[in-house]
């Protein structure tokens, strides 16, 4: 039986069931809102300033203006009452409850912050990771700013559904240029001829914090990586394909829209980020 997520809305601590939003929320009324997911090793965030420096930048992007400081206090502290050792943070950040007007509200109007803290039963890639995945393709209906961390999530929530109704892990986007952007809720990237492909950072995609950590770790195992975009067509020459992100960490991908990637199992470089994906959680650990 698994326990109930620990939250934090607004200052208190309470379950994640207990917690009541009104309806004016602007989350809820324009997902007008921005969050922040991290992975917990052994009761340890991973990767905590990367992701609360993005988290600022959300939230600057779309002038919420909000104490992280403050909010990262209790993200620790609920991190701690939860007795979570392996599992997710959830932050997010809406610009209030107030009257529904598209503008903003009056700046009297605090904004909603909640956090909570979940713990894994079951992690949920695990097989994933070991057996390689399937995709899709669809089309990328997103807006023009995908590097905010928007709580809107439509598209992705329809890419995500339709990739599950056809038993697969992940939807990858292809944008009108016929390029792959991401997943629906990951990172992508390419290998061909020793070379990993992954798309450059612009408004198009979420600055990955995984995609981030392992071009990194590329870079350290020597193997050759470039901010280049592939097309939806190239997937077919492609030498193995991988996803990354947060509770993903690094997920071989196998086949993708029923036709295998090489000879349809998880490839060495995919196997090497990995391992190294790994090494660096346990070095992470044995420095904290
Ligand atoms: N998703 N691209 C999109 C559209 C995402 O939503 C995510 C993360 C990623 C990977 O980013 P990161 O490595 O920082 O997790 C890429 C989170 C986990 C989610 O929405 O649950």
């Amino acid at each position: 039986m698994s326990h109930e997520p620990l939250a934090n809305w607004n200052g208190e601590e309470m379950p994640l069931g207990e917690v009541r939003v009104s309806v004016l929320d602007r989350g809820y009324l324009f997902g007008d809102g921005v969050y922040e997911v991290l992975r917990v090793y052994q009761g340890q965030p991973f990767l905590e300033a990367e992701h609360l420096g993005r988290f600022r930048r959300s939230l600057d992007k779309i002038a919420i203006v909000c104490d992280v400081d403050r909010l990262i206090e209790r993200m620790r502290a609920t991190l701690e009452h939860s007795e979570v050792q392996e599992g997710l943070i959830y932050m997010q950040v809406t610009r209030g409850t107030a009257p529904r007007t598209h503008r903003f509200p009056p700046s009297d109007v605090t904004p909603n912050e909640l956090i909570y803290v979940e713990g894994f039963d079951v992690e949920p890639y695990a097989e994933a990771r070991e057996q390689g995945a399937a995709a899709i393709t669809v089309p990328d209906l997103r807006w023009k700013r995908c590097d905010i961390k928007s709580v809107n999530l439509l598209a992705n929530c329809l890419a995500a559904q339709q990739a599950a109704e056809q038993g697969c892990v992940e939807a990858l986007l292809v944008h009108e240029d016929g390029t792959v952007t991401e997943g629906s809720h990951t990172s992508v990237f390419g290998v061909r001829n020793g070379n990993v492909l992954t798309s450059p950072l612009s408004p198009s995609i979420l600055p990955g914090i995984t995609r981030g950590l392992v071009t990194r770790l590329a870079d350290r195992c020597d193997i050759s990586l470039h901010e280049t975009s592939f097309t939806a067509d190239e997937i077919s020459q492609l030498d193995e394909l991988f996803l990354t992100g947060t509770t993903a960490e690094v997920v071989p991908l196998v086949s993708v829209d029923g036709n295998p990637i090489n000879d349809g199992r998880p490839g060495p470089i995919t196997r090497r980020l990995q391992r190294a994906y790994q090494e660096s959680v346990a070095e992470t650990l044995s420095n904290s």
